[in-house]
């Protein structure tokens, strides 16, 4: 099958693996990418640019890896050329591009989540920070790439982040704090129809024991040891089945990838937010564990058939990613370095994210730079892989986090 894959994240090469054995086109890609597919350059921003790359290209599928293009209405667009699409329409990619718009379907749908308030006015930041205090949640109420959340105790940082938002022309969300360990859960959605792939957990902070800045994510590993029995079910059957079915009494049925990122309290599952797409990094070890041809389940959904799918199948074990990042990454990476080492054009173990080419060497192009996968019987031995490998590169400068999936192997994530 002809597939053009919109995006240039791991998240897209780790769809790009999956998807290896197509006749497959990447935009705007990276350059770790041009093993599997042929890298196009693309404005992902602008429906009419990926109809015309999908058409160049005579692509049987399209898959949208990020946000970016599914709130611009990419799949819309797509529809409408009669090009089978993955990922939700413009109205549907709502839940996450309005996080109003989530929080009154999640209202709607009995869906529990926590408490929010939007502040447009910077007059209006310090009634919120008594509102909503002490553990405070400061979102960006535009799309951030999961970078625009500030999560603390400190008000004067709270206060400072709201500000500089506002400043930016965007709302900010003020949240209530919610207790309990994180689950990226990604649903297959085709109308009515949920199919969850396995419980993963990110790391979000920059450094160890989750201190530092917010980042678009720094590991992840799946499947999740520490969560209860029927973890997986509860999560569909109380979040993403009943999100589903008030987006069709909407009329407008989602159909794509929902990533319910819920925190596990002493309730259960509540939602901290919703993404309309794979997560970065949670899709490179969840993918590298499928089974099942990652084409048949991309198509099923993309044309409206996720109910005939049979069940997915799933290699045993567990998978791990490590994400290396570039120097003074989240604030302001460093680029241009060279990138040397093992396993560079291996994509079982290295995913490229921010890479670029240069005198016929690898370099660093943006803030994650590549992501090194472990697979393992155990989260330890899937952990350790990950770490193995990632210690035969170097790229000068760089930082990753040394202890991924560690809390859930020492057995400290309690429910
Ligand atoms: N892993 C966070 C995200 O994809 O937004």
């Amino acid at each position: 099958m002809r597939i053009l894959v919109i995006g240039s994240g791991g998240r897209e090469h780790a769809l790009l693996k999956g998807l290896a054995g197509h006749e497959l086109t990447v935009a705007p890609g990276n350059a770790g990418m041009a093993s599997l597919a042929e890298v196009r350059s693309v404005d992902v921003a602008s429906p009419e640019s990926v109809v015309e790359l999908a058409k160049d290209v005579d692509a049987e599928l399209v898959v949208i890896g990020p946000e970016v293009p599914l709130v611009a209405g990419a799949v819309d667009a797509l529809q409408a050329a009669g090009i089978p699409a993955f990922g939700p329409t413009k109205a549907a990619a709502q839940l996450e591009g309005s996080k109003a718009f989530a929080k009154d379907v999640m209202a709607a749908a009995g869906v529990a989540t926590a408490r929010a308030q939007r502040v447009e006015r910077i007059e209006e930041i310090d009634d919120a920070l008594e509102a909503f205090g002490p553990h405070y949640v400061v979102k960006d109420d535009g799309l951030a790439g999961g970078k625009g959340v500030v999560v603390t105790l400190d008000a004067a940082e709270a206060r400072a982040h709201a500000r500089e938002v506002i400043e930016a022309g965007n709302p900010v969300l003020f949240e209530s704090f919610l207790e309990g360990p994180e689950v990226s859960l990604f649903c297959l959605v085709d109308g009515e129809t949920v199919v969850p792939l396995l419980p993963a957990q990110d790391h979000k902070r920059a450094y160890d024991n989750d201190e530092g800045p917010n980042t678009g994510g720094m590991g992840a590993y799946t499947p999740l040891p520490w969560l209860p029995e029927g973890g997986v079910d509860r999560i569909v059957d109380e979040i993403a089945r009943p999100v589903a079915r008030e987006m069709v009494a909407r009329g407008i049925p989602y159909q794509g990838l929902l990533y319910v990122g819920a925190a596990w309290g002493p309730e259960g599952p509540s939602v901290v937010e919703f993404n309309a797409r794979f997560g970065d990094p949670e899709t490179q070890p969840v993918l590298s564990l499928l089974r099942t041809p990652l084409v048949d389940v991309l198509y099923a959904v993309a044309t409206g058939s996720l109910d005939t799918l049979p069940p997915l199948e799933w290699e045993d074990g567990y998978a791990a990613t490590v994400v290396l990042a570039a120097k003074d990454y989240p604030e302001h990476p460093k680029t241009g370095d060279v990138i040397a080492g093992a396993d560079l054009d291996n994509p079982d173990v290295v995913l490229h994210a921010g890479t670029a080419t240069k005198d016929g060497e690898y370099v660093s192009a943006g803030g994650r730079v590549l992501n090194v996968l472990g697979k393992g019987a155990t989260l330890q031995d899937a952990v350790d892989a990950a770490y193995q490998a990632i210690k035969q590169i170097s790229l000068e400068g760089s930082f990753y986090r040394k202890d991924i999936g560690r809390r859930a192997i020492e057995g400290e994530i309690r429910i």
